[in-house]
Parts: structure tokens; sequence; C-alpha cells
């Protein structure tokens, strides 16, 4: 018996089992041997939300929550942030390693010629109301984009999958861009393929009347650092739709329509839309004590604060927070910025928020950075997976090489009725207990 084993004594029937331990994880599969009798099912975990399941073997993205640390493929995100490209982490997220100067080339290339989408996708954002939130519109139009590529199916086929791959991260921008003008009623601003991949985003998003666009430079790399920050976050709730999906075997443009679904939520990538909302209802600096109040009598949750994973402090944030004045010595300060800095100060001074060890997280401050932007609200989720489309592909592609996995497919505790016989329409009542919503 190796040390590397946890003893299992059931008391129900006094054996006891051991059950190896590797990479400080034991397998659930292996909890099933665990029987009361030989008809007994089996022993299983019971761990809604996925508190403390790992639900994959990785080597993409480490974190470290209590320590704050955050690296992809063993980089550092302040280094990342400070001196690489947004398609230079894509890349790495996606290859394992920094790309050299022609694999560089040749990628920048291959995104940059995939930016233009099908005339006929138009139609398809087109088709939505004026008011249409442009994360819906971003979700829909990804899987619309599964019909015209159906060649993305053949996803065990290496050649295949990279295409779409340079589609997918090419085409988003585009969507994006496309689902905003659409909201505001001009007419689309194609991609320009003279300039970076996030200058190009801010051509396709504001350029009017100037027969060639010029980004701002201190814009551009301000989007460069939020698109770099945002490019990936390991297993968060996003990503495990990604990979449950892509566990069926589905397309990958159907798959992300699926993860940025998930994203769209206030909990998740929604937040930074939420936390400028909530800026704006507390509306003077004055107010933040009373809403703080409010906020630990349970009424509701501040916005861009606390994280499933960082107990400490959420690195991205900080270096969003500087990022923040880069912008806004360019687009002048955005009043909101007060009301975050007394919200935050208040927040990380009292007990209840310490106690419960929250912090600002990434969401807190890249909202306010996108308004100062002029980024619409409802743009702000969109913006979250514009850069998460790497994160997520590189994850999916890490799914479809691991032979550990198979279709996704949880387990339930069966707490209902067993057998019963079918009651006729004329003899039912309504027992009380009954939900309304069920
Ligand atoms: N404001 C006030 N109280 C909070 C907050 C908050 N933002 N977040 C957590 N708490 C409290 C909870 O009420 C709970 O208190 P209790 O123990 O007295 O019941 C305690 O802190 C623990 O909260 P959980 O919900 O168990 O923490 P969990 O890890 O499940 O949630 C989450 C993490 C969803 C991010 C949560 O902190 C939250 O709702 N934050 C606000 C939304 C947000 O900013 N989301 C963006 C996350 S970053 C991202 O997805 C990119």
């Amino acid at each position: 018996m190796s040390a590397e084993t946890l003893t299992i004594t059931d008391n129900r029937t006094g054996k006891q089992y051991d059950v190896p331990i590797e990479n400080g994880t034991i397998k659930a599969m292996d909890l099933r041997q665990i029987k009361t009798a030989e008809d007994d099912f089996g022993l299983m975990t019971y761990d809604p939300a996925f508190m403390n399941t790992a639900s994959c073997k990785s080597r993409i993205t480490f974190i470290d929550g209590d320590k704050g640390i955050l690296e992809y493929r063993g980089y550092p995100i302040d280094q990342l942030a400070e001196q690489s490209s947004y398609l230079e982490v894509a890349y790495l997220l996606l290859h394992g390693e920094l790309p050299n100067e022609t694999q560089l080339r040749e990628w920048t290339w291959n995104i940059t010629h995939h930016t233009f989408i099908n005339e006929n996708i138009k139609k398809v954002i087109d088709g939505f109301h004026y008011n249409a939130h442009p994360m819906g519109m971003f979700e829909a139009t990804l899987g619309a984009l599964s019909t015209f590529y159906p060649d993305a199916k053949d996803i065990f086929n290496v050649e295949c999958r990279r295409k779409q791959i340079h589609r997918l991260i090419a085409k988003v921008p585009t969507i994006a861009a496309f689902a905003f003008r659409h909201r505001i009623g001009m007419q689309y601003s194609y991609p320009d393929n003279d300039l970076s991949y996030e200058g190009n985003f801010l051509n396709m998003m504001f350029k009017t009347t100037e027969s060639k666009y010029e980004p701002d430079p201190v814009l551009e790399h301000a989007l460069t650092v939020l698109f770099i920050l945002h490019a990936d976050h390991e297993q968060n709730c996003s990503t495990n739709a990604m990979r449950s999906i892509g566990s069926a075997q589905t397309d990958p443009f159907s798959a992300l329509g699926g993860a940025a679904a998930a994203l769209y939520g206030p909990l998740h990538g929604g937040a930074n839309e939420m936390v400028l909302r909530m800026l704006k209802e507390i509306g003077s600096v004055d107010k933040v004590p009373d809403y703080v109040k409010r906020v630990k009598a349970g009424e509701f949750r501040l916005m861009g604060f606390g994280h499933r994973v960082y107990k400490n402090y959420d690195p991205r944030a900080r270096i969003i927070k500087q990022v923040a004045y880069e912008v806004f010595e360019v687009t002048g300060k955005d009043p909101l910025l007060d009301i975050a800095l007394e919200l935050e100060r208040i927040a990380l001074e009292d007990e209840y928020f310490v106690k419960r060890k929250l912090y600002p997280n990434v969401d807190f401050y890249s909202g306010i950075i996108y308004q100062a932007m002029s980024f619409p609200l409802d743009m702000f989720p969109v913006l979250f997976a514009i850069p998460r489309t790497s994160g997520w592909l590189a994850q999916w592609v890490e799914l479809l090489e691991d032979s550990d996995q198979k279709i996704a497919r949880p387990r339930q505790v069966y707490l209902g009725y067993r057998t019963r016989d079918y009651v006729p329409l004329a003899n039912r009542e309504l027992p009380e207990t009954q939900s309304a919503g069920a």
C-alpha cells in the first residue's frame, strides 16, 4: 500500500477501503465500491456548484486564490499585461508556448484575414429589435455562424479545428461591433486589416465619417490590457459551460454561444454592467455609507465584490485600477470613480467584508474604464466575451485531447416520489405542497 492513499472506514458496515490520492485528489468513482449491500448503487459525492470537485486536469491557467496568483501557462498575469499583446496571449493559451516572431506573424495574419463575416450574418443581426441587448445578439449570432460553417463539426481534425479557432477569434469583435452598431442604428463599419486586433475593434465600434480611423494609442493599449486580463480564468462558470457543451462533441460555434450565455449572467460576466448600474444608483459619495449598510442588511450584494476563488485580492483588479488612471488622462475622470473609490475604501475596512474575504474583483473597475471609453453599459459583457473566446477555445481543445474526458453528465441525489400509478385528470387534486413554478 502506497502512502499516497486515503483509508476510509464505512461505519455502516465496518469495512475499510484504500483509495489512491493523485494530485491532491481522490477519484469520485473510487467511492462507488463503498456499498452497504451487493445491490447498493455505491457512494457518490454531493457537490452542488462544484465547490470542491476538479472536473478536469488542465495545463492552461493556474490560480492560487489565497495568494492572489494568476498565471497563463506559467507566465504571471502582470508580466503578460505589461509586455504582451492580446493575440500573443491568445496564442500562448492555445499553443502552450509564447510564439516566436514567425509564428506570431503567421498567427496574426490568420486572425486578421478572418475578421469579415458573411453578408448574410448581417441580415441575422438586422433581424433583431432595435433595442436588443448586444449580448443576446452576440450569443445568437455565434449559434447562427455554426450554420455557415458545417465543416466545423469535424472537431477531431486538427487542421479543421485550427481554422475554426482562427475564424472565431477573428470574428467575435466583428459580431460584437455589428451588434452595437445595429443597436444604435448606425451603418456597419467593416474591419480594417491595417489595424491591430484591438485598434480594429475600436474602428468597427466608433468609426464615423473619417476615411481612415486612427485609434487613440492609450485607449488601444487599455483594451489590450483588459483583453489579456479577461482571456482565461480556468474552470469558471462559462468555461465549465464550454467544456460541458463541448463534451457532447458540439461544434465550437454552438458551444461558444452557450459559453457566452453563461457569461451573460450578473453573477459572472454580467457583473461589470451591474457595477455601473449600482454606482449610478448610489449617485454620490455621501450616499455610500447608507448603501453599504443595506448590503450588510442583506438587501442586495455589492456588485464587483467577492470571488469564488480569490479570497485575498483579485490580481486583475489591481492591474485594471492602474489602467483606469491612464485612460482618464485621455478621457477625463469619470465622476463614478469617486463613488467606486469610496465604496472600496469603506468596504475594505468594514468587518462584514473583511470577515467574508470580499475584495474588489476584475469587474469592479473594468466597467468604469469601458464607460470612460464610450462603450455603453450593455456592451460590457460582450467586451468580456471577446477576449474570453481564446480561453474558451483553449479549454475546449484541451478537453477534446484529454482521454479521461467523456460526455459531461453529473449524477443527482433523487429525493422525489418513486413509482406511483397515473391519476386520470378528473380525479386529480392539487396537493398543497406542489410548487406552482414546477
Ligand atoms: N456583497 C455582499 N455580500 C457578499 C457578496 C457581495 N458581493 N459576495 C458574497 N457575499 C457574502 C454572502 O452573502 C455570504 O455571506 P453569509 O456567509 O453571511 O451568507 C458570503 O459572502 C459568502 O458568499 P457566497 O455566495 O457563498 O460566495 P460565492 O463564492 O458562492 O460567490 C460570487 C462568489 C458569486 C462572485 C459572489 O461574491 C457575488 O455574488 N459577487 C457579486 C457579483 C460579482 O461581482 N460577480 C463577478 C465575479 S468575477 C467574474 O465572474 C469575472
